[in-house]
Parts: structure tokens; C-alpha cells; sequence
């Protein structure tokens, strides 16, 4: 099932670079270049990061200013 199709990227490789550290769209966007195309691909990839698959996030929401730009991309949706 691919989340990005414009790079084949699926849902396991997202979850893969949220494992290894990628907090938010933009990382996995350098990690994989998903949703760097069309962009469609950008909110589900949202949505599975939001789902608690990066470990890191914790360490995200101490403040450091990953948390700003997620916050931006939430009140964008
Ligand atoms: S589907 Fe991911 S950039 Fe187009």
C-alpha cells in the first residue's frame, strides 16, 4: 500500500524513517522525498507520524522546534 505514489514509497518505509528519527513530513520528505511531488501524500504521512510511530516524538514535544513546524502543518489541515 504506498503512501506516496508518485515516489512508490509505502507505508512501512514512512514508518521505517519515523523509526530511525524522521519527526515530520519535511524529514521523511529528506529521508525519501515523499511529498515533494504532488504533495497529496503529505497529510496521510502526517497522519501516520501523528499516529505515534516516531519514538522521538516525545523528545519533540520538550520544546525543540520540530514541535513548531508540526504544530503549522496541524492548523494547516
Ligand atoms: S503522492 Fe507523494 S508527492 Fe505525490
Amino acid at each position: 500500500m504506498y503512501v506516496c505514489s508518485c515516489f512508490g514509497i509505502t507505508e512501512q518505509q514512512v514508518k521505517k524513517h519515523a523509526e530511525d528519527g524522521a519527526c515530520t513530513p519535511r524529514q521523511i520528505a529528506s529521508a525519501c522525498k515523499a511529498g515533494t511531488d504532488c504533495g497529496s501524500c503529505v497529510r496521510r504521512i502526517q497522519a501516520l507520524l501523528g499516529r505515534g510511530a516516531c519514538p522521538r516524538r516525545e523528545l519533540a514535544e520538550q520544546g525543540r522546534p520540530v514541535l513548531a513546524e508540526l504544530e503549522e502543518l496541524e492548523e494547516a489541515a
